[in-house]
């Protein structure tokens, strides 16, 4: 991400200033900033990053400068980029599938963390790994409430094959470690206290001493009203973890993507048109900035804005709003209620955008040419 200067007091400064034609990415590097240091107090253990939530340079280097010393990295490009960025870093290869070329390439660049969710994959890296000082983190999967898609559905053994596959982790000799994830945007500290029960029990019912535990992954950002307090979170985290292991408590890790990042940016969109009065259609959609909208529900969190900065009145009125690409699929899920006073021309600011926005965006049908800016506060 090329960051424009010079630094904005706000999104609204930067709109009446501009008045852009494209939708602008705003990026606050004092929230992310803040957020860094929430949960490098807050975590009872260590904190990496996942990288595929939004991997901009500027985004690595404030984490890296900020103190994140280790990563979740899904492929050999962010691999070679966390390398090049922090040497040093740890580096967890979380994605529990991987070509073998992939693993050899990882080796290569000094990666020692793996996950695994079968047997075959478990295999593949013993081939190619030698186990001594490589840690190898099962990944299990329960049906758990709480997040706002299910990751359970792609990864993640069942509790018994956990347990076979601890097993067979520790047989190889290899460090054992478990790992799971509950979810993006998982909003009830209850999902955690569940899976951590359940990591005890695989590891018991295994004969296994895991080294560390890693919780995901899945931690909720302020898009939602019910999002809940990362604190709090962190506490339920802590407290099971004794209370489901006691004197065999492993080291905790956790690996945050969304909840690190996408807080600290925003996103504004030109309203293009309201057709006869009832759909609003946006200068960008679920192919650019919005991408995941559809699938967890539009942001809680907007603001309609005029051209010239002031807030748009009105009580609010219920529209269905459409990106600007010729695809049916290109709108936001439900109704969502925008000021009696909106028209074209106006912008909203759509918080909470930094996660899997830039990240997946593209230039479909030719739009999507997405201006960036740093501002100071959102
Ligand atoms: C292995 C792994 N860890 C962490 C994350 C980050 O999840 P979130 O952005 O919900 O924190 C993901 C997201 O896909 C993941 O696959």
């Amino acid at each position: 991400m090329d960051v424009s200067n010079p630094v904005w007091a706000s999104p609204i400064e930067f709109l009446q200033t501009v008045n852009p034609e494209n939708p602008v990415m705003f990026f606050a590097p004092k929230a992310l900033q803040a957020r860094t240091q929430q949960f490098l107090k807050g975590f009872p253990g260590l904190v990496t990053y996942a990288v595929k939530a939004n991997p901009d340079i500027s985004v690595l280097q404030s984490l890296v400068s900020h103190g994140i010393t280790g990563f979740d990295v899904a492929s050999p490009e962010e691999i070679q980029l966390m390398r090049s960025l922090a040497p040093e870093a740890a580096l967890h290869y979380h994605n529990p599938v991987r070509a073998r070329s992939e693993i050899e390439f990882a080796q290569r660049m000094g990666v020692k963390s793996y996950s695994v969710d079968s047997r075959s994959e478990l295999a593949k890296l013993a081939e190619i790994l030698d186990p001594e000082g490589v840690e190898i983190s099962v990944r299990f999967a329960l049906p758990v409430d709480g997040a706002s898609y299910n990751f359970g559905a792609k990864f993640g053994a069942i509790p018994a094959a956990a347990a076979d596959l601890l097993r067979e982790v520790a047989r190889l000799g290899f460090i054992t470690s478990m790992t799971f994830h509950p979810g993006t945007q998982c909003t009830d500290a209850e999902a955690w206290h569940k899976y951590i029960l359940a990591a005890a029990d695989i590891a018991a019912n295994a004969g296994v001493k895991i080294e560390r535990l890693n919780v995901g992954g899945g931690f909720p950002s302020q898009r939602s009203n019910e999002a809940g307090d990362l604190d709090e979170i962190f506490g339920v985290i802590d407290q099971a973890t004794t209370e489901a292991f006691g004197d065999n408590r492993p080291a905790l890790v956790c690996e945050p993507g969304r909840a690190l990042v996408a807080d600290a940016f925003a996103l504004s969109v030109g309203i293009k048109a309201i057709r006869d009065g009832a759909d609003v259609f946006l200068n960008d959609g679920i192919y650019g900035g919005l991408s995941e909208q559809h699938l967890i529900g539009l942001t809680q969190r907007l603001l309609a804005v005029h051209p010239d900065g002031t807030l748009v009145a009105g009580e609010g009125v219920p529209h269905r709003l459409f990106g600007p690409t010729c695809d049916s699929m290109d709108m936001m899920p439900g109704v969502t209620h925008l000021p009696a006073e909106l028209a074209e021309g106006d912008y909203i600011i759509f918080y909470s955008l930094g996660a899997y926005s830039t990240a997946t965006a593209t230039r479909f049908n030719g739009f999507g040419d997405l201006q960036l800016a740093t501002v100071h506060t959102l």
